[in-house]
């Protein structure tokens, strides 16, 4: 390949991959980059482009749990001298190696621990100390690299990419911030486990879904506790507005935003926080300004008695769609609505698609055709988030202003 002009990137995707494609495709797009897949896994994605990607670009997308850098590329499973080439040079490093797809028809396709006790052999024999990194996982965590300072001069986490007759050799230069990840989320001055909270990382990747610029105009009118406004402040995103129905809302999102200000030395002072009902924000927001709505609204409750649970949902309906009558207006041309619906116990939509499309929006299917066979959106072509437990799904919908 050639080095001096192309380079190819893995993204090692987290728990919902097409999330986590769906948000690196909308990130290089809005970003202007020049690029093609050119592999995708269940739990990989691998690009060529010629635009440098910054190594810290896991701090700004929140759906991938790795980053690197692809070295070679080869027809068999590289040699441990392949592979002992790419370790850095130092007398005496740290290496761990990953292998991905975990498994292919359920089993691994080569014992990667097997590999390290002889690839450590081998730096033996060349009279280098080196110490190997293992886990009892399959693959080595986000945490397991980071604590064994692979990341650092002299470590490597070797990253070994099968996929049908190619071998990827890479190296990961970055791993997602769990650190910084958990302090925006529990560390935060004011959290509202009762309302509930989006996690910081899902409300980067609507932000990177909105497929906006850093200047450019992002409502959030459902604002809670105020994580999609602290994750575009962390973004470095300057024209922001955020509003809910409640004081404490207000209250707590301002207190967040300020926190997060100080800790990081953002600029918190442009943020604009209303508090109003969303019927009322024409009159406090210009028709046709706003780029794009990024929010998760009042999700609803799934614990009540069935007939109680058709009037909820009914009242969710009128809500979201007064809502989306709302954004019409307020919105430029072209622009979109990043929306959480509630999917009840998994499986049951709220049945607004058609009304949304009459307001006048059309709705963006977040993968392209050839992605479909690797990624899986939900029955009605959605990206969709639950964690295991949860009587309430999120329904990631995309919709643009026609
Ligand atoms: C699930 S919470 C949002 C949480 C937020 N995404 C976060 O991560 O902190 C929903 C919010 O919607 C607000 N809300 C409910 N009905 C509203 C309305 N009609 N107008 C404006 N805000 C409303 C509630 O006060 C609540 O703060």
């Amino acid at each position: 390949m050639n080095q001096s002009s192309v380079c190819y990137y893995f993204f090692i995707l987290g728990s919902h991959p097409a999330i986590s494609v769906a948000e690196i495709l909308a990130y290089f797009k809005t970003n202007k980059f020049d690029f093609s897949v050119l592999a995708a896994g269940y739990d990989y994605l691998i690009i060529n482009t010629k635009n440098q990607i910054e190594s810290n670009i896991l701090d700004f997308i929140g759906g991938s749990i790795k980053f690197g850098k692809i070295e070679k590329i080869f027809q068999k499973f590289p040699s441990v001298e392949e592979i002992y080439n790419i370790l850095p040079a130092a007398d005496k490093i740290f290496f761990g190696l990953s292998l991905y797809p975990v498994k292919v028809k359920n089993k691994p396709i080569k014992n990667i621990f097997r590999i390290g006790l002889d690839l450590k052999k081998y730096l033996k024999e060349k009279n280098r100390t080196a110490r190997l990194v293992t886990s009892k996982q399959e693959n080595l965590s986000a945490v397991v690299v980071v604590k064994n300072k692979l990341l650092s001069d002299n470590g490597a986490e070797i990253v070994i990419i099968n996929q049908q007759q190619n071998y990827f050799l890479g190296k990961t230069l970055d791993v997602q911030p769990f650190v910084e990840l958990s302090k925006r989320d529990y560390g935060r001055p004011q959290r509202d486990d009762r309302s509930g909270m989006l996690p910081p990382k899902l409300a980067q990747i609507m932000l990177n879904l909105s497929q906006t610029d850093k200047y450019e105009l992002i409502l959030d009118p459902f604002c809670g506790s105020g994580t999609v406004l602290q994750e575009a402040l962390w973004q470095k995103r300057t024209n922001l507005i955020g509003s809910d129905i409640s004081d404490k809302a207000i209250s707590d999102t301002r207190k967040n935003l300020t926190w997060l200000g100080q800790e990081y030395n953002l600029p918190v002072n442009n943020i604009k926080l209303v508090k109003t009902n969303v019927v009322n924000l024409p009159k406090f927001i210009k028709p046709n300004s706003v780029s794009a709505v990024v929010t998760e609204p009042d999700l609803g409750r799934a614990d009540l008695k069935p007939s109680n649970q058709l009037a909820e949902e009914a009242r969710l309906k009128n809500l979201y769609i007064q809502s989306y009558e709302v954004f019409y207006n307020l919105l430029k041309p072209k622009g979109l609505v990043v929306m959480i619906w509630p999917v009840f116990f998994n499986t049951k939509y709220l049945d607004i698609e058609k009304t949304v499309e009459n307001i006048g929006y059309k709705k963006i299917i977040p993968l392209s055709k050839d992605l479909l066979n690797n990624y899986q959106l939900n029955k009605r072509n959605n990206l969709q988030y639950a964690r295991s437990g949860q009587k309430v799904a999120r329904e990631i919908t995309i919709w643009q202003k026609v």
